[in-house]
């Protein structure tokens, strides 16, 4: 059984395959990006800054001089998803085209016009990257107001409108299209970033295969390479099942899924960090770590130590750490040993007094903070305790099931919740925001 972690964002993205990385669905929430991309880049404002220039390959206007183009209209896209194909633009906008008519007056020619294409999405063959490639860009006029004399039309209107507007805007507003795909697809480029994950390795999205665009959205599948700072990458286990998304997202919205075994292999990058020493000898609630209260436990640690002696406890996470989730509960299994010493006068090193083998569960929680996947852990329970060697002869290690559940909460848990807020890395891309992301585990 494959386990998910979704993340419904506020925003469109997709992916699917047998691959068990992670998988991103697109919704038309997130194709706003289009939007804004033609609003930031001010395109159009600078195709028509361009349109009065002399430009090779570019007809003149007949009968008009000194053309301008100027008061563009704020334009208005709309996108479709095509289904094999990628999405379908229509920029509605408008202009004021003025100049010297071949009458010798001022003249201004109002259109209303809808700029058509369809952008193509691919993945960039030496990138790797999604990209989008405008296809079969048209002009269609919807309007064409002119102030000429009422005497001289609809003719010349007529002529002018079918023998040279029609020629003359494609060559004039299509390229505000490519450009503003350029645009967009400049915001896919951080996706393959390795992302660090602490200081022990990265995360990296790598696209599987070319997004796959269906009527409601664009499925985007990653193959993550979860890479040791010093060392292999992490090989992610398989569990051969094929990622779902869950049912009952309001339309038109984006989700991430992200599968136990992706988050397995990212924390794998975190084991070492598991890894403490503690020296203290008051910890929270916890009575006072010394050889003095483990004797309350295990009386044969009075006989070596009449004198009390302060403890030093080593944990070891020596298996990589494991999660696990079920629908609603996700678990962080970590597997170890706890070795406890007795404190000995300066200069002299700490005594082992035993070794157990431990492995404990950590309720996980999730939540999203800088476009990071943030967990935070709290003790589930010890789940196994075991004597592995000890110097102060056989103890039925039973006994200290309260105390090592105690110390594991008190002293150890929040090293673990330190360690974890180096926090996870989302994929970035089209500026997305994952803060508002809604989050759930489900299997
Ligand atoms: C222009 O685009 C708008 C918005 O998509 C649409 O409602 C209108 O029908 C289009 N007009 C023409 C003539 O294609």
């Amino acid at each position: 059984m494959l386990r998910i972690l979704c993340l419904a964002l506020c925003g469109l993205l997709t992916g699917t395959r047998a691959d068990p990385g992670a998988l991103l669905r697109l919704g038309m929430d997130i194709m706003n990006q289009v939007q804004n991309a033609m609003d930031e880049s001010h395109i159009l404002e600078k195709m028509a800054a361009e349109a009065g220039k002399k430009q090779p390959g570019m007809k003149p206007i007949k009968g008009i001089t000194n053309l301008k183009v100027k008061d563009v209209r704020l334009p208005v896209i709309t996108l479709n998803f095509v289904p094999g194909v990628g999405i379908f633009q229509c920029v509605s906008t408008g202009m004021t085209i003025t100049g010297k008519s071949f009458m010798g007056g001022n003249m201004e020619i109002i259109v209303v016009l809808n700029i058509t294409a369809t952008n193509r999405l691919l993945q960039d063959e030496e990138t790797g990257l999604p990209m989008f490639k405008s296809e079969g860009c048209e002009v269609i006029l919807v309007s064409v107001k002119t102030n000429l004399p009422s005497n001289m039309l609809p003719k010349v209107v007529n002529k002018f409108l079918d023998s040279t507007l029609h020629k003359v805007l494609p060559g004039l507003m299509c390229p505000a299209i490519d450009a503003v795909l350029v645009y967009v697809n400049r915001k896919w480029a951080n996706l393959n970033d390795p992302m660090p994950v602490g200081k022990m390795g990265t995360v990296k999205y790598v696209l599987t295969s070319t997004p796959v665009t269906t009527a409601n959205y664009i499925q985007v599948d990653f193959n993550p390479v979860v890479q040791q700072q010093k060392g292999n990458a992490i090989k992610l286990a398989d569990s051969g099942d094929t990622p779902e998304f869950p049912e009952g997202y309001a339309e038109g919205s984006s989700q991430l899924l992200l599968s136990d075994a992706f988050l397995t292999a990212e924390l794998t990058l975190l084991q070492k960090s598991f890894d403490v020493s503690v020296r203290d000898t008051m910890i929270g609630e916890l009575p006072p770590q010394t050889t003095g209260t483990l004797a309350g436990f295990i009386p044969k640690v009075a006989e070596a130590y009449p004198k009390s002696k302060p403890l030093v406890t080593q944990i070891r996470i020596n298996k990589p750490p494991k999660l696990t989730m079920n629908t609603g509960k996700s678990l962080l299994h970590l597997h170890g040993t706890v070795e406890m010493s007795a404190v000995r006068r300066r200069g002299k090193p700490p005594v082992s007094l035993f070794v157990l083998e431990v492995h404990f569960s950590l309720k996980v929680q999730y939540s999203v903070r800088e476009n990071r996947l943030q967990m935070a852990t709290s003790l589930d329970r010890l789940q196994s305790l075991s004597r592995k060697s000890s110097s102060i002869g056989h103890f039925n290690e039973k006994d200290l099931t309260v105390f090592i559940t105690d110390y594991l909460q008190e002293a150890y848990v929040p090293v673990v919740n330190d360690e974890l807020q180096v926090g996870l890395p989302l994929p970035d891309f089209l500026a997305m925001n994952y803060n508002l992301a809604q989050l759930d585990i489900a299997e």
